[in-house]
This record gives structure tokens, sequence and C-alpha cells, in this order.
């Protein structure tokens, strides 16, 4: 049975940088608050005319030098989003057009901070099943024009940030490469601890101008619900997805860790004795990219060579729905 193997690895940010000292100036908050409390010093915001398709394309054009193969070569895209272009139908399709690669499948999958990590596993199944050669899959964002710049919505806003980055994702009968397991969770009990509450289809009519005055078209969250949860999970699945692999957690030489707050991934390293360099944190420059992320932290820590061919890598990723997971591979 073939199995999957990350063959290229792409990322993309917009140029604008806006620091915790900008966003002080439009709400009560301090960059001490927030380099104390999450870790980010600064995230990207995309430039009036940028769409998340085109970072996409942007990510894919580098992957697909790593990977050495002609974008012709995709067969699927894979989008992983909760910020897509337009309400539907859906990311995939727009990155398909700005690719020009009419004819291949595509999907969304709205999973958000978990997204990309689900993406990956639904790549690997059908790539598994032979559906597939090759998947391209997507993680893009633009929080910025979603946020509430004002201290309602302070706890929020400081965390987010926009970006994509992308997997060229490949079978091969190799059996000492690729995806060696998979474990996937949620509990939707939690669903309304951080969402967006409207736009709602469920609403008559589905917005309303009290539902913007009220806020309500803003992601809203319980942060320390969100945090406690996150820092029991994290630790959870990636046990659990060791004892899949029949690995043990110091076997793992790299681990790729969503980007939520730097004090969630420090508890996850300290429950588990994973030393520092064998991790790499980038939300001090990005914020928090949601499924974006994996790939963006994946692409630096290839390029600075903490992340090499042979190596045994975790994903591990923690977000809304709630849904958590971790995926190992060798590299
Ligand atoms: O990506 C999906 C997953 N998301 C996460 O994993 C996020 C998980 N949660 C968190 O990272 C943290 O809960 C936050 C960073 C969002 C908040 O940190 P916290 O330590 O849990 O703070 P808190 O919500 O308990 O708020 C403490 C205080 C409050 O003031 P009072 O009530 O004590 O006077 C907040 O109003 O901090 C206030 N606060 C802020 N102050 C300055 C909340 N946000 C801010 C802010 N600047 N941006």
């Amino acid at each position: 049975m073939p199995r999957m193997k990350v063959t290229g690895v792409g990322m993309y940010v917009p140029d604008r940088v806006v620091t915790n000292n900008d966003l002080s100036k439009l709400m009560d908050t301090t960059d001490e608050w927030i380099v104390m409390r999450t870790g980010i010093k600064e995230r990207r915001y995309v430039p009036d005319g940028m769409t998340g398709a085109e970072m996409a394309a942007r990510a894919t054009d580098i992957a697909l030098k790593e990977a050495g193969i002609e974008k012709k070569q995709i067969e699927a895209i894979i989008s992983a989003t909760l910020s897509p272009d337009h309400t539907f139908p859906g990311m995939a399709p727009f990155i398909q057009d700005k690719l020009d690669l009419g004819g291949c499948a595509v999907m969304d999958i709205r999973n958000q901070c978990t997204g990309f990590l689900y993406s990956m596993a639904v790549a690997d199944a059908w790539i598994r099943t032979g559906l597939f050669k090759t998947v391209l899959v997507t993680g893009s964002e633009i929080h910025s024009t979603a946020l509430e710049f004002e201290t309602r919505g302070r706890d929020v806003t400081v965390i987010f940030g926009d970006g994509a980055g992308v997997f060229i994702c490949q079978a091969t009968d190799d059996e000492n490469t690729g995806v060696i397991a998979t474990d996937l969770h949620g509990e939707g009990k939690y669903a309304k601890a951080l969402w967006v509450e409207a736009e709602g289809q469920v609403f008559h009519p589905r917005l309303t101008h009290k539902m913007l005055w009220e806020g309500r078209a803003f992601p809203r969250m319980k942060g320390q619900l969100v945090f406690t949860h996150a820092i029991r999970r994290l630790p959870e699945t990636m046990n659990a997805c060791c004892a899949k692999a029949g690995v043990k957690i110091e076997d793992v030489d790299f681990w790729v860790f969503h980007q939520a707050n730097l004090r969630i991934n420090e508890f996850a390293c300290q429950a588990l004795s994973i030393p520092p360099n064998k991790t790499l944190n980038n939300i001090d420059k990005y914020g928090n990219t949601t499924a974006a992320t994996l790939p963006i932290v994946t692409y630096e820590a290839q390029k600075k060579g903490l992340i090499k061919r042979g190596m045994l890598v975790g994903f591990a990723t923690f977000g809304a729905g709630f849904t958590w997971g971790t995926m190992l591979m060798r590299w």
C-alpha cells in the first residue's frame, strides 16, 4: 500500500507587520500583557486586494520547487481554512483557479486550528487507497478583516494573524518514509467556546444590523477554558499517537506544534519532557494563523535545519470545535 510523504513545503506571509504597540493604539492592551500571556510580539496583516487564494498560490510555487514537480501533477487540492475568501463555494476552487489547475479534485475542510492536520489525514487516506498520487494541502487564513479592533474584542484580536502554508503530499512505496500514525479528536459540546456566531443560517434573517452592533459577527472565545483543555488534550493525543506508532515520545526527533499560545506549547513540552531543541515556536512573529500554522512552522524549521529527511516528526494541534490531534511521519 502506498504511503503519504511530504515532498514540498511552502509558506507566504504578507509584508505588513503589525506590532503589539500598533494594537495598543486601537484598544486597551499593552505589549507587556500580550508578550507575557501569549508570546506574541507581532503578526502580519494582508494589504487591500490580497486574497487567501493568492497567498496559498504563492506558497504553492515555493513548495513545487522543493518537490521538483510540475504543478500539473497535482491531482487534488484540499484547502483548510476558517476564513475562506467567500462564504461559498469554499476556498479550494479559488486556489485551483489561481494555479490554473482546472479539472483536478477540490475540497475544503473547516476545522480551524486543526484544519491542516485533518486535511493531511484525508490526503493520507486518499493516497493510501490509490485514489491520488499527488495532493496539494493548503492552509490559508485572513483573520485581520474579521477582528474587532476595540477593547471589547482585545483577548481574541491580539492573538490572530494572516498567512498561508502548504504541503505537497505524494505517494511513496518506501516503507521507511511517510505517515506512520494519526490520532484525531473533537468535542462539539465546546463548539461555542471559540466561535463566530453570526452570520448564521439558523437566524431569520441570517445577519442583522443588531447582530453587527452587538459584536456577534466577531470571533469570541472563553480563553481560559480553551487554554485548560489545550494543555490537557495535547499531551494526551501526542501520547496516543506515539502508542499507535509503537514509539515513545523521546523517539520523536522534532515536534511541530500549533502556535496558539507559547505557554500552551511550553506546558505540553514540560508535561512530556520534550527539550526546547526539538521544537520551534514562531508565534512571536506571526501570532496564531490557525490552519496555516503547521506548514509555516515546518517551512521555517526545515530552513533552519531543525527538520531533516529521515527524522521522525510529530505534528500536534488543538483548536476550536474543540478539535485536536497528532500525526507522526518519517520525514
Ligand atoms: O487557536 C485556537 C486555540 N486558542 C487558544 O488556544 C487560546 C487559549 N487561550 C489563551 O491563550 C488565553 O486564555 C488568552 C491569551 C486568550 C488570555 O489570557 P488569560 O491569561 O487566560 O487571560 P484572561 O482571559 O483570564 O484575562 C485576564 C485579564 C482580564 O482582565 P480582568 O478581568 O482580570 O480585569 C481580561 O479582561 O486580562 C484582560 N485581557 C487583556 N488585557 C490586556 C484580556 N485580553 C487582554 C489584552 N490586553 N489583549
